[in-house]
């Protein structure tokens, strides 16, 4: 049951809620659309920039293990998955994949891989165990010698400041619903950066909004295949409307005061932006109508978060929808929330919606998933892999982002280690194959993508699905912490290491 535990389907549906209005934000795509055809012929290798990134990415909860040692304090992850009936199979991270303890190990696997740059998360806890105060020498030291064997190995560091584990000292005052919470991030961001910034340039502020604070102080229900579920995150409360608004307005307000610290505290030069898993709206039909349609709806569907950061203001469609429940703000909160940032990272699994134009208000017109639309194991991930090109495109043409990143993308397979020590997970490639073809796509028409992020490095705990879904390009026996590489992780250091996709996955976008 609880397999299904995102997110996209909540947005969807709350962006038909909204009173959207049909006021257009955005640049000249309508016009652009029909020249903006795919640059590369079917039947030839599939190139990317120049400098273009590849990454995998993970985060401290999901695979460091070690909650107790070296001064760590508590986060609302710990306490949340100790919650019985909280995760799946009654899993907790206590051990994880041991990742505190092996990652020199990790590292050198990376390497094997061909991988360069890694992104990861630090954890709040570690360095300050109640979330202020004085720093935790130890914790600090912990990605002091990570970041080391990273450099030493040839591998790049993209530092994630927080992925979810809030200190459980500061949810006890409040967590979100506070504002002090913001401050005391931006103070913890300010901190790490200025640690880290001689030797890590680009520093990732907050991961994906609405997962922590959405699914974690309301949760959602929704029906899959006929059966209701509900999908919750730490800390699992149930908010109304007007405090659930005020917790997103702190989130993102943290985010604000979290890059005018790192630029306080960080070398001059260093770079920050949030990563994000935009909702996007996908048009059903390629038509510069739908193609707009689609930009209108993405805009609102992400009013409280990246819209506002990006553009300094709530929508008109989301104040009315909030109504007397809209968040109480100022001014000022606007101009810090949407401090300038450097680039903007987008974690990317599927299409929130699919639309076509309509001429009625809010101006599209949401196409349901049809009941046999296809998905991955997770039953929240339907299959859309055009959405890999439509959410940077969306990006640049609404708020006219100079440097994208793709944070995070990726699927859960059933995957099985084999006699003879083989993971054949043919449907990750075949999922990895579909999106990368989209996103050269958007790279070959000048969406400045620069990087890609896959999820994950390696088999880990999937939050409240627990071991249950594996994400890796490498598998983990949980019970030996033996890894072993998969199939799609060969395939993924091949297009790495040629920065282009095998001759046969060209196409797709055409
Ligand atoms: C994202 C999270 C990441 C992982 C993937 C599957 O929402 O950021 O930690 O759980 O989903």
């Amino acid at each position: 049951m609880s397999d299904f535990t995102k997110r996209d389907f909540a947005k969807a549906a709350a962006a038909a809620a909204l009173g959207i209005t049909a006021a257009a934000p955005s640049a000249n795509f309508a016009q652009t659309a029909a020249e903006s055809r795919p640059k590369s012929a079917p039947g030839a290798a599939a190139g990317f920039p120049d400098g273009f990134v590849w990454g995998v990415a993970t985060s401290a909860f999901q695979i460091e293990g070690a909650v107790r040692e070296d001064g760590r304090g508590a986060s609302i992850w710990d306490s949340y998955a100790h919650t019985p009936g909280k995760i799946r199979g009654g899993d907790n991270a206590d051990v994880a994949n041991d990742h505190y303890h092996r990652y020199k190990d990790d590292v050198r696997l990376m390497r094997d891989i061909g991988v360069k740059n890694y992104r990861f998360s630090i954890a709040w806890p570690r360095i300050f165990p109640s979330g202020t105060g004085q720093p935790n020498a130890k914790g600090l030291d912990f990605y002091r010698r990570l970041v080391d064997a990273l450099l030493e190995g040839g591998i790049e560091p993209f530092p994630t400041l927080y992925h979810w584990d809030l200190p459980q000292t500061l949810q006890d005052k409040g967590g979100w619903q506070s504002r002090d919470t913001a401050k005391a991030f931006a103070d913890y961001a300010g901190y790490v950066a200025g640690q880290f910034s001689d030797r890590a340039s680009h520093f990732f502020t907050v991961n994906e909004f609405y997962s922590f604070v959405d699914l974690g102080h309301r949760g959602a229900e929704m029906t899959v295949d006929g059966k209701k579920v509900r999908i919750e995150f730490a800390p699992g409360l149930k908010l109304s409307n007007a405090k659930l608004n005020q917790a997103r307005h702190n989130a993102v307000l943290a985010q604000g005061l979290s890059v005018q610290a790192i630029r306080a505290n960080a070398k001059p030069g260093t770079k920050c932006g949030p990563a994000d898993n935009l909702s996007t709206a996908v048009p059903a039909i390629e038509t510069p109508e739908n193609i707009r349609a689609a930009e209108i709806a993405t805009r609102e569907m992400n009013a409280g978060y990246l819209t506002v950061i990006l553009e300094g203001k709530y929508t008109d469609a989301y104040l009315a929808a909030a109504g007397k429940d809209a968040p109480k703000f100022t001014d000022d909160d606007l101009k810090i929330i949407s401090s300038p940032v450097d680039f903007i990272g987008l974690n990317i699994y599927r299409p929130a919606v699919y639309v076509v134009a309509s001429e009625r208000a809010p101006g599209f017109r949401p196409i349901p998933f049809n009941k046999s639309h296809p998905r991955m194991r997770s039953l929240w991930h339907v299959l859309g892999p055009e959405v890999m090109y439509w959410a940077p495109r969306q990006t640049q043409s609404l708020w006219k982002t100079k440097e994208i990143y793709i944070t995070e993308n990726g699927c859960a397979a059933s995957d099985e280690l084999s006699a003879e020590g083989k993971v054949d997970d043919s449907d990750r490639i075949m999922f990895l194959r579909n999106h990368l073809a989209h996103l050269q796509r958007a790279t070959a028409e000048g969406v400045p993508v620069k990087g890609y992020f896959h999820w994950s490095f390696m088999d880990n705990f999937e939050w409240s699905d627990g071991f249950a879904n594996r994400f890796g390009l490498v598998y983990v026996d949980f019970k030996t912490q033996k890894r072993t590489i998969k199939e799609s992780g060969r395939w993924y250091a091949k297009v790495a290491a040629e920065n282009a996709l095998p001759a046969a996955s060209v196409g797709a976008g055409s």
